[in-house]
């Protein structure tokens, strides 16, 4: 049998195409290798989303610099020598339809002296409380060099073949921190307005699209509320996506939360149907004021769901990540009517320094995780 729905219709993203609805949601693997360059693991796991349809398949977070590392095992697009590994990676999917972005990322604040190698780098220094760092406010000079890292980094994409890139505006790191006025205190050019606090991103984005060309598809993840009183909120993510847009942005994926407030973005807990996506309301009022394309994001388990919020333009894309890591073929099965949910049970075993696994289907089969 197979299935027709709206999910298997194609969307252009800037100036590609992505077969189907569907993107794996941005996932560190934790399978690189401890210098940050690609193992034959991370091949053989995005061979399998290739594999299994996924038509837009978003890479785990990548750092731009050594001093934006946030955590071990995580792979670097930091210098040169980073493209031939990279470029295994977009071999493997592009024997499929499948498309694949990089994301760029630094973890700013967000991790521990021993991890990146210096004391963490935030706009302003304001304590963080779940690393237990107090971070080093940035130097003019120092974020200036981090805007030329990410650019640098994009153009290593390309060259690596990527179908585009994702610059990680979420979450609480670099680029998050530096938007949210919780986190963002700064007195000069970089903060204060909602203008300053995005100049970073805006400049970032400028570079990309003039080094790497206009017709290389840029997304941007953003945190549409950071949950934590004096942090980001919706109204001003609505006006920050309008510039991004304006700015060239192909298309936003919608997301939230930082980890000191204690609600990140990888809800635990499986969700009755009707609560299933918990950033999709987020997603749906950017959306209603922008034209390019928006993902809708988290938690989304349910083939109907899924159908529902394209059909209703709430979102164009359906991310996930924790289902991918449970069942890799899980479009495959959707498309010809084998299942009409993940078995994904959103309880977080998944995370393990190790390499990422689902430990529920472990425990089913009786092996150990
Ligand atoms: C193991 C794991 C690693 C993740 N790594 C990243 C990452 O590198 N970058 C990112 O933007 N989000 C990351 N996320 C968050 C996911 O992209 C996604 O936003 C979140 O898990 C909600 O989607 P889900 O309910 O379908 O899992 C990660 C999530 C998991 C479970
Ligand atoms: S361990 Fe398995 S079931 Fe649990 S969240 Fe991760 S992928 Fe889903």
């Amino acid at each position: 049998m197979k299935v027709n729905s709206v999910l298997f219709s194609p969307i252009k993203i800037g100036t590609i195409e992505i077969p189907n609805r569907f993107a794996r949601a941005a996932t560190h693997d934790f399978m690189a290798a401890r210098d940050g360059s690609v193992t034959e693991r991370q091949v053989s796991l995005f061979n399998n989303l290739a594999k299994g349809e996924v038509g837009l398949i978003i890479t785990g977070h990548t750092y731009v610099n050594p001093a934006g590392i946030a955590s071990p095992y995580q792979t670097g697009v930091d210098d040169d020598h980073c493209i031939e590994g990279l470029s295994q990676i977009t071999n493997a999917v592009h024997q499929y339809p499948s498309r694949i972005f990089l994301q760029l990322s630094h973890a700013g604040r967000q991790t521990k002296p021993k991890i990146c190698g210096c004391t963490p780098l935030a706009p302003s220094s304001v304590y963080e409380p779940t690393f237990e760092v107090m971070p080093k406010e940035m130097s003019q000079e120092e974020i200036r060099s981090v805007i030329d890292d990410f650019i640098q980094s994009g153009r290593r994409a390309k060259e690596a073949s990527f179908d585009g890139v994702e610059l990680h505006v979420a979450h609480g790191y670099l680029l998050s921190s530096f938007i949210s006025p919780y986190t963002n205190r700064r007195k000069d050019e970089w903060g204060g307005t909602l203008a300053n606090r995005l100049r970073i991103v805006v400049e970032i984005i400028q570079g990309i699209k003039e080094l790497s060309g206009k017709e290389f598809p840029l997304i941007v993840k953003l945190n549409a509320s950071d949950f934590l009183p004096e942090g980001l909120s919706i109204d001003e993510s609505i006006e920050i996506a309008k510039i991004l847009e304006s700015e060239g942005t192909d298309g936003l994926e919608v997301s939230g939360g930082m980890s000191e407030a204690g609600k990140g973005s990888v809800w635990k807990g499986l969700r009755p149907e009707e609560e299933e996506g918990y950033f999709v309301d987020n997603a749906s009022k950017i959306k209603a004021e922008l034209s390019i394309p928006v993902f809708g994001l988290g938690g989304i388990r349910s083939f109907s769901v899924m159908e529902k919020i394209i059909e209703e333009g709430r979102a164009d894309l359906i991310s996930m990540s924790r289902p991918f890591i449970r069942e890799p073929f899980l479009i495959r099965k959707f498309r010809t009517g084998e299942i009409k949910k993940s078995e994904c049970l959103s309880c977080n075993k998944c995370f393990n320094l190790r390499g990422i696994s689902c430990a529920e289907l472990k425990k089913k089969k009786g092996t150990q995780p």
